[in-house]
């Protein structure tokens, strides 16, 4: 088994979620509870960005130990010199770099060619080398690597990793790849690129068209040991990968992952919450391992099935991500089982008759209420009629 790198760009690219905008505070809160988590990586923000993000990434440098802290630079010398002023006291620093290499963002963004694409990016490299005396470690990204042509991608990342990058980066920066085709493409780099075993294959996937948790766990399969991702899978448009569905996903089917995570898996539950309270980013009740419902049961059948063996319907614990119980709600698909628990629990007792007479009851609201709280019942209890209560 080999260690999976988790590195974690809340910050960063799911601060790029439209209208987040957290304080500094805020920030040194989420990465020490990231750093709680076990995340490895802790991509604290774009140090040039803005002078917020610059202090937020030098409190996070003095203050997270456990976790390498980690600065976005583009490939110019003033985002880097920013980076490292603001990584400098930080236990493990890391300092990400980028640039761009497909044709249609050379052509339109960069005005660059490839040749001084290249370029930049090998003296990038060797800039962050220089600037932190060795002490940064570097990650170089071809930024929508997934429209790069495959030759060009294979002769950056030598020449990055012969300047000494020791994680290589491979961005689907428009959430653009099929999880198939991005599976060959990192075996493809993995298999074709001088002296790849230098260093780490990492990947960064966005969630346009849904696919990024799928992407990121081919690209495990492919070989990535690092994959970035945020927590509830915030970030630019649609998001980026989500960690807590990585995460589960290498936990609960380890027979078909080479790797483990460090990850914490019990702390997942309040990292979302609290990233979504800061962030004001609503999460999905039916949003995979974090949502509401994820640990809910509602008809008949899945309650009566979960209520005598777990494993029935649930493929891992609330208990995994740090939640206490699953939860069973009574609604219209409800049966009578999941209705006698939900008595008991209460401490409501009845005989077998008035239990009848009560499930019939509780029906009849549910076919007309969504949910049925505990007011419900004890109302409909009440109501059984007089001198038929126990
Ligand atoms: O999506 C992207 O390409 C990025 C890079 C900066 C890695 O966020
Ligand atoms: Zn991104």
């Amino acid at each position: 088994m080999e260690k999976l790198y988790i590195f974690d760009t809340t910050l960063r690219d799911g601060e790029q979620t439209p209208g987040v905008n957290l304080t500094v505070d805020e920030k040194v809160q989420i990465a020490k509870q990231l750093e709680k988590l076990g995340v490895d990586i802790i991509e604290a923000g774009f140090a040039i960005s803005s002078p917020a993000d610059f202090e937020a990434i030098r409190r996070i440098a003095n203050e997270v130990k456990n976790s390498t802290v980690c600065s976005l630079a583009r490939a110019v010398e003033s985002d880097i010199k920013a980076a490292w002023d603001a990584l400098k006291n930080a236990e493990k620093p890391r300092i990400h770099t980028f640039i761009a290499t497909s044709d249609i963002h050379l052509k339109y963004k960069l005005r660059m060619t490839r040749r001084e694409v290249l370029k930049r990016a090998v003296e990038a490299v060797k800039m962050i080398i220089d600037i932190s005396e060795g002490r940064a470690e570097v990650e170089f990204s071809p930024e929508d690597a997934v429209r790069t042509e495959l030759s060009y991608l294979y002769e950056i990342l030598e020449a990055v990793i012969e300047a000494g990058a020791k994680v290589v980066n491979i961005p689907d920066t428009v959430g653009y790849a099929i999880p198939d085709e991005w599976h060959d493409r990192i075996l493809a780099i993995k298999e074709n690129v001088k002296n790849i075993d230098k260093a780490i294959i990492s990947v960064h996937c966005h969630n346009d068209l849904g696919l990024a948790t799928a992407n990121s766990l081919l690209a495990v399969k492919a070989g990535a040991r690092q994959v970035e991702c945020t927590i509830n899978g915030i970030g630019e448009r649609a998001g980026n990968a989500a960690m807590e569905e990585i995460v589960m996903a290498i936990k609960v089917r380890k027979d078909q992952f080479p790797v483990y995570t460090d990850i914490d898996t019990t702390q997942i539950y309040r990292t979302s919450q609290l990233v979504s309270r800061l962030t004001g980013i609503i999460i999905s009740k039916t949003k995979p391992i974090v949502g509401d419902n994820a640990f809910a049961h509602e008809s008949g059948i899945h309650q009566h099935g979960v209520l005598a063996k777990r494993e029935t319907y649930e493929i891992m614990k609330p208990e995994d991500i740090g939640l206490k119980e699953s939860k069973i709600v009574l609604g219209k698909h409800s049966g009578s089982h999941a209705f006698r628990k939900k008595l008991e629990e209460m401490g409501i007792e009845l005989s077998e008759e008035k239990l009848k007479e009560a499930f019939k009851k509780f029906k009849e609201l549910a076919s007309r209420k969504k949910e049925i709280f505990d007011i419900d019942i004890e109302l409909i209890v009440e109501g059984l009629e007089e001198g038929t209560r126990d």
